[in-house]
């Protein structure tokens, strides 16, 4: 008995902004979300991730000139309890003397008209299904694992058939395994339902493996939107490289395309196109090669290693340059190890470097 697959809405956020007590904490948010999309909001805490979720859910309002619509409909004049939006938020408990069955129950038992007893039977053993828990419908919460609770908040949260999910860290109070596999049934649930989702995370590994597109939030705004692959090998900002996956920061200066750093030996390859002025350069650690002799290659910095760590699959190689930068390269294991103190150079190809900040004001 499979649940019948509804078709996501789409979902348009346009200059959306808030404030409290005149302070504001969210500005000019604009997103336009397409039916289905697994959208993530990633963000440091206080970035305003949980805001923009409350503004579309209904439970607050935005400021003046704001605008939100859902699948082409304003939501302006539309309750929370009438936006047929499924929310899973982290302080969101379930009714602790309800079971299981109850909870999932309940949100369908709210609705005018009421569905009869047999269907609303029905819909609850779908969605039990669905999250794997058809044994335990007749539990109390506190008879459940921690896991099992956010599966029957989850399910809770899908039984009216919403077209739209928002997810507020669901999987944040889970240990590391069972957040892991729960992200893949979540990816499954998202698969079969063809909800669109938005969910909330600041663990940036989730935000890779689970979204089709990522927003990154910063300090109330909106900083990138794009796929995890954009925003991984083309960070517009140095707050973007820093803050998805290990990166390499060197800071100096462009003059007629040349990029010199403020001290150390160093060798870049020209960064055509690139205004006169202060700027930052990125390379993953991943795209970073050890070599004793560095005159193949287009970007070279001279380090001393500091530490070196067996992974497996890869040698995690930290070094420090001449300015006191720390650095890391990330390389296959069958070649040459080096030792602590070892004086290597480490080196990339010209189309590793990433420009993520240029001009007078980088
Ligand atoms: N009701 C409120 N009154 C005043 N300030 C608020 C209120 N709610 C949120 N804020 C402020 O708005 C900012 C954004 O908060 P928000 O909850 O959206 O952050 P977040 O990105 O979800 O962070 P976290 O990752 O910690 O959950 C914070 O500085 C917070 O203190
Ligand atoms: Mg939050």
């Amino acid at each position: 008995m499979a649940m019948q697959t509804t078709r996501g809405a789409a979902l348009n956020l346009h200059d959306l902004g808030k404030s409290y007590g005149g302070l504001k904490v969210l500005e000019g948010v604009n997103l336009n979300v397409a039916p289905g999309e697994f959208i993530t909001f990633l963000g440091p805490s206080g970035s305003g991730k949980t805001t923009t979720l409350n503004l579309i859910a209904g439970f607050v309002d935005p400021d003046a000139g704001g605008r939100m619509q859902l699948d082409g409909r304003s939501l302006a004049a539309v309750p929370a309890h009438k936006r047929d939006i499924g929310v899973v938020f982290q302080n969101y408990a379930l009714f602790p003397h309800k079971t299981v069955r109850e909870n999932i129950a309940f949100p369908l038992k709210q609705r005018r008209p009421r569905p009869d007893a047999s269907t609303i039977a029905k819909k609850v053993d779908q969605v039990l299904q669905l999250v794997h828990l058809e044994a335990y419908g007749d539990r109390r919460p506190d008879q459940l694992s921690g896991g099992q609770q956010q599966r029957v908040a989850l399910a809770r949260a899908v039984v009216f058939e919403p077209k739209l999910l928002l997810l507020d860290e669901p999987l944040g109070a889970l240990d590391k395994r069972l957040r892991e596999s729960l992200q893949l049934e979540l990816r499954r649930i998202h698969r079969e339902l063809g909800v669109t989702i938005i969910f909330v995370t600041h663990d940036q590994d989730e935000a890779l493996t689970l979204s089709d597109r990522i927003v990154v939030f910063r300090e109330g705004a909106v900083e990138q939107i794009g796929t995890p692959a954009q925003l991984y090998n083309n960070p517009g900002s140095e707050f973007v490289a820093t803050f998805l996956g290990d990166s390499n920061i060197f800071s100096g200066t462009v003059r007629g395309g040349q990029f010199t750093l403020d001290q150390g030996e160093v060798r870049f390859a020209p960064l055509e196109g690139t205004p006169d002025g202060v700027a930052k350069i990125m390379v993953r650690p991943e795209n970073v090669n050890l070599s004793a002799d560095p005159a193949a290659a287009a970007n070279a910095v001279r380090v001393t290693v500091g530490d070196v760590v067996f992974s497996g699959a890869t040698l995690r190689v930290e070094g420090v340059d001449a300015s006191g930068a720390q650095l890391i390269a990330r390389t296959r294991t069958d070649g040459v190890v080096p030792k602590i103190g070892d004086s290597v150079w480490f080196c990339w190809d010209r189309a590793s470097t990433r420009l993520v900040a240029s001009g007078s004001g980088a």
